[in-house]
């Protein structure tokens, strides 16, 4: 990698902004120039092979050279590459994609709609609950109540259901109306002694008053993802959706799925709320709908939800939401193939297959002293390092552990995500036991690495 002259990294450095990134530190450490894909695999600029241990961004489910994707996008472009669905158009991608996800949900569902990415999901999801309130003759019951370390991603209203304060600090967020619960993370934030169970119980408890304390007039839906991603891998304890859902329906409040790193088959069900028991009134969704091929999200709203949407847009005139791309024919076109794709070849199969393969190796690495816990499901996963293994003591944020972790993954042919003291991973799901191996094999030396550079600190 060279940062002079005229190379991609200088002007990397000269021309982009880069999201989720130091931008000060960008200006010396530049950028690692990804110029290929094929398989579990990337390539850098100088030829040298990564294996993509969180699929990009948690969502190249089918690795990064599918040729029947690319041919789909071709075949959809030559015929119609640009329709809308404004104003009764639609268009065949569209409504083949429509009828595919609502007949798939894990929960009964009634319409299809798209965007672009995660957060326009999530933030259509927010107006869809307040237009809903605002149709029954509800103004009041607006709020929406998220959870610490919930990712939802960043426009304005997903940025403040996301609860981790890089995303809100300075860009005068969260908005109102948008409250945080607990993060259900065990290992963390269990007290002494107190098992998962209990654990969700007062978790659960936790949500029930805050909803009495801001009045349940007041309280109109909860969002969460099934497994948390970008806050760090976490599982729910057992029993908590169950306990959280109950709470949910005594004071009449929608349940909103995040399934954009969960659906698809990434906890080894079709979808995480399967796995998990969650009967969501909206789902919303991304990434592995299309293998991130092309961009394409979906929000799956149930009949009592659209029933209200009707009448107010009746009333109104207009359903006075949706995007220039919402259900683009070519991503559309792209996310069926995908779909048929997950089920010619039982992708949830695969990763129930090969998901225990991940979990097990990573699970030899509790013993290691730096590690304080390894959880995941299916085929995602977050080894937890901490400074001292008895007291759970987390270390310096200073020293950025995971991340100097992932730098020595980058040395050893590996990509992983560091998320605050959590190394995350979440491969292709095609990844094949062998290549699950080796993965896991890069990511022990970059741990020992980890341990030898701490130890000369
Ligand atoms: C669970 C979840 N929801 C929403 C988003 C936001 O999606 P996007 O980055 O496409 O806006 C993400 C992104 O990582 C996510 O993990």
């Amino acid at each position: 990698m060279t940062h002079l002259g005229n190379s991609a990294a200088s002007r990397d450095i000269a021309y982009s902004l880069h999201p989720y990134t130091n931008l000060h530190a960008h200006e010396t450490v530049g950028p690692l120039v990804i110029t290929e894909g094929k398989g579990i695999y990337v390539y850098d600029e100088t030829g040298k092979e990564y294996i993509e241990g969180v699929a990009g961004l948690w969502c190249t489910s089918l690795g990064f050279s599918e040729q029947r994707l690319v041919d789909a996008a071709m075949r959809q472009m030559k015929v119609l590459p640009f329709y809308h669905q404004f104003a009764h158009k639609a268009h065949n991608p569209a409504i083949d994609l429509s009828e595919r996800l609502v007949k798939m949900a894990p929960a009964p569902m009634s319409k299809a709609f798209f965007a672009t990415s995660g957060s326009e999901a999530n933030d259509t999801a927010v107006k869809l609950v307040w237009y809903y309130n605002n149709a029954l003759g509800r103004p009041e019951k607006k709020k929406i109540i998220a959870r610490t370390k919930g990712y939802h991603g960043v426009t304005v209203a997903a940025a403040s259901l996301t609860g981790l304060p890089n995303c809100h600090r300075d860009f005068d967020l969260p908005i109102a109306r948008i409250l945080h619960t607990d993060c259900p993370h065990w290992y963390r934030y269990a007290e002494e002694g107190e098992s998962e169970e209990a654990y969700a119980t007062r978790l659960a408890d936790n949500l029930d008053q805050l909803i009495q304390r801001e009045g349940p007039e007041t309280v109109a839906a909860f969002i969460a993802e099934p497994v948390m991603g970008a806050g760090g891998v976490i599982t729910p304890p057992r029993t908590y959706f169950e306990k959280i859902q109950a709470v949910l329906a005594k004071h009449d409040v929608l349940l909103i799925a995040d399934e954009v790193i969960c659906g698809f088959g990434r906890t080894g069900e079709m979808w995480g709320s399967t796995t998990y028991g969650l009967k969501p009134d909206i789902l919303t969704t991304a990434k592995a709908l299309s293998s991130a091929y092309l961009p394409i999200s979906a929000v799956l709203v149930n009949e009592k939800i659209y029933r209200a949407c009707v009448a107010e847009s009746e009333k109104i005139g207009v359903f006075g939401h949706g995007y220039t791309y919402s259900g683009h024919p070519v991503s559309s076109a792209v996310a069926l193939e995908t779909l048929k794709i997950y089920e010619e070849r039982d992708i949830v199969g695969h990763v129930r297959q090969v998901g225990p393969r991940l979990q097990q190796a990573l699970a030899k690495f509790r013993d290691h002293p730096l590690v304080g816990e390894v959880r995941g499901v299916g085929l995602i996963a977050g080894v937890e390092l901490v400074a001292d293994k008895a007291t759970r003591q987390p270390f310096d944020p200073k020293l950025a552990i995971a991340a100097k972790l992932a730098a020595f993954g980058h040395q050893h042919g590996a990509v992983l995500r560091p998320i605050g003291d959590t190394v995350g991973f979440s491969p292709p799901l095609i990844i094949e036991e062998e290549q699950v191996d080796e993965l896991v094999k890069r990511f022990g030396m970059a741990l020992d690495d980890t341990a030898k550079w701490l130890a000369a600190q």
